[in-house]
């Protein structure tokens, strides 16, 4: 199994190129079952997408990878299948947003249940109650999620109870291919869901977004072809600029868009990180005195629960008690007893994770629990004395484009063994 070796404490400096977003690609590459032909470019070339393109491969979907280009073509044949194996969904969940298009498209579709994970149960009641409410009659058996809508889904109002992502890009989705208007409310608006928008309003939906209500016309002429390039990756993003806050002289994060990152800037300046925004990149430098802050985990415009592990780490380098509460996943810490073996002073009471600083952290051997628990050991060894070893990364592989690569053109010591 592979590991990542750091040596720690050396000071990082020069560019960082920001990839495509994997969580926009995963509800993007579903909605191609929409469509007639795509290509999408600035594709992240992790491996979610693979799952996911193995997945729209066992439909029946035409995929051409330009791996070198970042490029995805993706052709829709005439006969598909409307299954997603168990095989194929249980690895990530992002599966289950086939769920979606397939139906409205096809009128019926069996896909299997994506079941728990690392960081909490993670239910996908939301999504089937959404298509429930569209029309479509749903049961569970034998682990899979079996949906049919024999005269077609049909638009309505639809007001989720709790914000979710998944749910309302399934919701999306299905919309698109119903008859009529869908009115959907406390919807997630995070960027990653505009830019699926974008993608269906490319395909001639006609969608308005205001606050968290979005309307949708369904659309059943589709163009022959479209091209989509996918937005920066914002959780990507927002690690690199907590490594350059903890070690860098100065790095430059580049191919971005610093509005979407208003929440992440706002929090570094209250912690007195020094930092200079551009039209399309940010440069940051190491702050000797960093503030203690307290953060709480929220649905976009928030502070992201993707982030949390990593901003952690840079509360390890805060002067006082920070801390941080997780609002969104149940169990979301598991790097925190990773990073106490490294020297970390953090406790957990309830929902709350309470970080005591500055502590010098040691280099240990730890172990990668889920993406982004991973990528928080990584930075927790950059800035560790001696040498962390990294068990389990193929976590880190899921989410994370060169991840070695990019900090070692930073000069960083990383390497895989
Ligand atoms: C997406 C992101 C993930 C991120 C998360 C929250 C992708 C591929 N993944 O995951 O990286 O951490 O948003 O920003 O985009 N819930 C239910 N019932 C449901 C669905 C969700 O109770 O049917 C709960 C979840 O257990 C969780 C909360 O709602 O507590 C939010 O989950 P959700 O926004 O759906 O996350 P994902 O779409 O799975």
């Amino acid at each position: 199994m592979q590991k990542l070796f750091i040596k720690g404490k050396k000071e990082i400096s020069g560019n960082i190129f920001i990839s495509g977003s994997k969580n926009a690609t995963l509800p993007i590459l579903a909605a191609s079952l929409l469509a007639n032909e795509v290509k999408l470019s600035n594709v992240p070339f992790v491996k979610d997408i693979f799952t996911m393109i193995e997945l729209l491969k066992f439909i029946g979907i035409i995929v051409k990878i330009k791996k070198d280009k970042k490029i995805i073509e993706l052709i829709n044949k005439k006969n598909i299948k409307t299954l997603a194996p168990y095989k194929l969904v249980k690895t990530m969940r992002a599966g289950v947003l086939v769920l979606g298009p397939l139906l409205t498209k096809y009128k019926k579709a069996k896909v299997s249940l994506p079941g728990g994970c690392a960081i909490g149960t993670r239910p996908v009641d939301l999504h089937l109650f959404a298509l429930k409410k569209l029309g479509a009659k749903i049961k569970i058996k034998d682990g899979y999620i079996i949906a049919e809508a024999a005269k077609g889904l049909k638009g309505t109002k639809i007001k989720f109870p709790t914000i979710s992502v998944g749910a309302t890009e399934n919701a999306l989705l299905a919309a698109f291919g119903a008859k009529g208007t869908t009115v959907l409310s406390n919807c997630a608006i995070e960027p990653e869901i505009l830019d699926l928008i974008l993608f269906l309003k490319k395909l001639g939906s006609k969608i308005k977004i205001s606050g968290r209500k979005i309307t949708v016309v369904g659309k059943s002429v589709i163009p022959k072809k479209i091209n989509h390039k996918i937005i920066f990756d914002r959780i990507e993003a927002g690690t690199y600029l907590v490594g350059g806050s903890l070690l860098s002289k100065k790095i430059i994060i580049k191919q971005i868009d610093p509005r979407v990152l208003k929440c992440e800037i706002q929090i570094l300046k209250k912690m007195g990180v020094k930092i200079t925004i551009s039209k399309n990149s940010i440069s940051i430098s190491r702050t000797k005195k960093l503030k203690k802050i307290n953060l709480t985990t929220k649905p976009f415009p928030g502070f992201p629960t993707d982030l949390q592990a990593q901003f952690m780490v840079l509360m390890t380098q805060a002067n006082g008690v920070s801390q941080i509460k997780e609002n969104i996943f149940e169990n979301r810490f598991m790097h925190v007893p990773e990073l106490k073996r490294m020297g970390a002073k953090i406790e957990i009471r309830n929902k709350t994770a309470f970080i005591q600083g500055p502590t010098n952290l040691n280099g240990a051997e730890v172990m990668a629990t889920d993406l982004r628990a991973s990528v928080s050991l990584v930075l927790a060894g950059l800035i560790a004395d001696n040498r962390t070893i990294v068990n389990r990364i193929y976590h880190l592989d899921r989410g994370y484009e060169y991840l070695e690569k990019k900090l070692k053109k930073c000069k960083a010591e990383i390497k895989r063994v």
